[in-house]
């Protein structure tokens, strides 16, 4: 059993050190995982995109990903996600904690309970994991790597970017950050009882932002700066803390 799992997102397509590759085999597909060794820690990552980024946002089997790490006995997922910002505290280079999401995808399997087991609710009033959210703050004091607050993130469907009035809409209902890849991703954990947490690097302003086009040199270079940190802060969590404190994230489905 490996408790601890890193989904990698865009940039993020390896950890340090050697691993054993691993295919597991769900209901959903088959899943290529790497398990590491980390400080005396088996850790798992996986890839969310595929080695070397073959695999676009909606074209991600979630449901086999996450089935996989639950098959492997995992208990907490730390994610990275590659983000644009809309707000102007957070620019490009930021790390941003994902606090809250709000749902803007379209054609995206997004649940494992289609109704075989009856009707299935799960609460994701915090969908994120309220104690890794505060161990990766706590995590960052520790290791000096620099968290620059939480925020709400859109999730679009992509893969296109967004229209100046898509970002208009978003930063008027509350939205710090768009990306393309966290939902389903952490409504899957949430429906198999696996703690979630996520933290975005934020790669760009988006459209309408500034006056600049979004420049994927820019989202490049951001990526190749933000990795090393983020993932020191991903091992540190997971290496150096306690994390046995409780939460509610294996509590939270309803049946009706
Ligand atoms: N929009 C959506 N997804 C993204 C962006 C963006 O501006 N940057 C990185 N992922």
């Amino acid at each position: 059993m490996v408790e601890n799992a890193i989904i990698g997102g865009t940039g993020i397509y390896s950890l340090e050190g050697g691993s054993v590759e691993e295919t597991i085999k769900t209901s959903y597909g088959e899943v290529r995982v790497y398990i590491q060794n980390m400080k005396g820690h088996p850790v798992v990552f996986l890839p969310r995109h595929g080695a070397g980024h073959s695999v676009p946002p909606h074209r991600i089997n979630y449901r086999a990903n996450i089935k996989a790490l639950k098959q492997l006995g995992v208990k907490r997922i730390l994610a990275s996600a590659a983000v644009g910002s809309l707000n102007y505290n957070y620019p490009p280079g930021s790390l941003v904690v994902l606090e809250q999401f709000i749902d803007f995808t379209k054609s995206r399997p997004y649940t494992f309970y289609d109704g075989e087991e009856g009707v299935v609710h799960a609460d994701l009033a915090d969908p994120y994991c309220v104690r890794l959210m505060e161990a990766l703050e706590k995590g960052s004091q520790q290791t000096g790597v620099n968290i620059d607050g939480r925020g709400t993130y859109v999730c679009v469907e992509g893969p296109r970017f967004e229209t100046r009035a898509e970002i208009r809409f978003f930063r008027s209902i509350g939205g710090d950050m768009v990306g393309m890849t966290n939902v389903p991703e952490v409504v899957l954990a949430r429906e198999v009882g696996i703690c979630y947490g996520a933290v975005g690097i934020i790669t760009n302003w988006c459209n309408g932002m500034t006056d600049q086009p979004i420049s994927h040199g820019e989202i490049r270079s951001i990526m190749r700066k933000g990795r090393e940190q983020l993932l020191r802060l991903f091992v540190h969590v997971f290496t150096g803390m306690d994390l046995d404190e409780k939460c509610r994230c294996s509590e939270s489905i309803v049946r009706l």
